[in-house]
């Protein structure tokens, strides 16, 4: 089966009238005809409009769009509040397509097929909101949003809009992750009992969350949503199942208010040669006429002080989750370390699987992962590296959502609203556990309710 059933139906109601039973099978995954607008793709290509042109936007869904799916896509509009941040984006995308600072405008004007949503997180639900109601297949970078409250916004929008969601897990997609997915799908170690599952996060990729929305709960929802979404998404995808409780805890022991000293963002620093997270976004041209020659218009500052006093997302985190197929985790995120990696190892009643990426001295070839069967010999199983971002993720993904949506997906990697609310509900009830000093359950933050197997459909 191509899909799954909740894409299914969607497309059933969305291309009503049309041929259904043969194009369920073996037609294009998007529309032809936008739902709305009733308009006809040029050339059969998917039109695509882009919203939120910073880093992410620019990049994998601009300029990677137009030189490597310009076959597959044609890029009808990009859109950001920052006029000065659009038109560079403008510049470097090479799309030569319209450019809009207002979202509702340009699905108006630009009747795209498709809408990728790459803002600042606490906006996304707005951007996937509006593009359901415009007719149009949303692509929401993740994580899908940052509160229960949005994820509930996004469920009513998804019931009642024939339109997809589809949300850029691109973790599920690195050939040695399938690879796990496929033995855990097959048996290979009977029912998972529990899962150890431990990440570590290198002092530059820490440093840019806390310079940037990342470090401020109110937006990026903690590491425990924006970052762990990832995680949480891996989990429930490898188990196959809903998390029902976690318990959680987590700690701000370096950034924020436990610095030394503080100033307003590194360009303007007073104490910069004695800090060692001081960085300097002027050194790079692309950053630099991105965000420090636009920040007059939104006062977005790309190079905050790390240890501002309103930072409250953490730099530790540890949480139990039991999952509704009862599958224990242990799971944790260590920031700014030394280390940049993870650990994780699956134990089943049939045996046990358990791989490491990062930091250790492996092959820089392939990803190892030992086997291990009850009562058996361990077995080494290599999987080769692909190129490409995350691993090899990345490009599979964009082929995936751009050049051939109809790829059959038998590991179900493609993922929609109920995978984006299920990971963002772990990463809210682990940051409310945290904050409450007790276990909170996932059942009651949303419509949703956890199901031993996950199902099809946002139910
Ligand atoms: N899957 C991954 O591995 C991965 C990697 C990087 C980033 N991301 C995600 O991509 C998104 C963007 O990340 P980034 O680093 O580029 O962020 P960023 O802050 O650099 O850029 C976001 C851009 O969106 C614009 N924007 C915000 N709200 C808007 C709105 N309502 N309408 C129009 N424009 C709006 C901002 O002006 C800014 O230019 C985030 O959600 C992030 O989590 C995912």
């Amino acid at each position: 089966m191509p899909e799954n059933n909740t894409f299914t139906r969607k497309q059933f109601i969305g291309t009503a009238g049309a041929a259904l039973g043969g194009s369920l099978l073996t037609g294009p995954v998007f529309s032809k005809t936008n739902a709305k607008s009733g308009k006809k793709n040029r050339n059969d290509k998917m039109r695509v409009a882009v919203v939120g042109m910073g880093v992410r936007g620019v990049a994998m869904y601009g300029r990677d769009l137009v030189r490597h799916y310009a076959d597959h896509v044609e890029i009808v509009g990009i859109c950001d509040t920052n006029p000065g941040r659009l038109e560079y984006a403008s510049e470097f995308v090479g799309a030569g397509c319209p450019i809009f600072t207002r979202l509702d405008e340009m699905l108006e004007k630009t009747s795209p097929d498709r809408l990728v949503v790459t803002t600042w997180d606490w906006e996304h639900h707005s951007c996937v909101i509006m593009g359901l109601e415009h007719g149009v297949d949303v692509v929401c970078e993740k994580p899908l949003t940052i509160d229960e409250e949005k994820c509930q916004m996004i469920i009513d929008a998804d019931k009642k809009y024939p339109n997809n969601v589809y949300v850029t897990f691109n973790y599920r997609y690195p050939p040695h992750r399938a690879r796990i997915k496929e033995l855990l799908m097959d048996g290979a170690i009977g029912d998972i009992r529990s899962v150890d599952f431990h990440w570590n996060i290198h002092h530059g990729h820490q440093v840019a969350y806390m310079q940037r929305w990342h470090g401020e709960s109110q937006r990026g929802g903690t590491l425990w949503v924006h970052k762990n979404t990832h995680h949480f998404d891996m989990l429930n995808w490898f188990l196959d199942s809903d998390p029902v409780e976690v318990y959680a805890h987590d700690a701000l022991e370096i950034f924020g208010s436990n610095g030394p000293f503080r100033s307003t963002n590194c360009r303007r620093c007073p104490h910069s040669d004695k800090c060692s997270y001081h960085w300097d976004i002027n050194a790079n041209e692309h950053l630099r006429r991105m965000y420090a020659d636009n920040e007059h218009y939104d006062g977005y500052i790309r190079d905050n002080c790390v240890f501002r006093h309103n930072i409250d997302s953490h730099d530790k985190h540890s949480a139990l989750i039991k999952y509704a197929n009862n599958a224990f985790v242990n799971y944790s995120l260590t920031s700014d370390t030394d280390h940049s990696g993870y650990w994780i190892a699956f134990n089943g009643t049939k045996g046990r699987i358990e791989g490491r990426e990062g930091g250790w001295p492996s092959s820089r070839e392939h990803q190892e992962w030992v086997y291990q069967p009850l009562g058996k010999d361990p077995e080494i199983i290599r999987v080769p590296f692909t190129s490409g971002g995350h691993w090899g993720g990345d490009p599979i993904l964009m082929d995936k959502l751009f050049k051939d949506p109809d790829m059959p997906d038998p590991l179900h990697q493609s993922a929609g609203t109920r995978d984006g609310v299920m990971s963002v509900l772990t990463g809210v009830a682990a940051r409310k556990s945290a904050r409450l000093g007790r276990p909170v359950k996932i059942e009651g933050l949303t419509s949703l309710k956890p199901h031993a197997k996950r199902p099809e459909g946002l139910v």
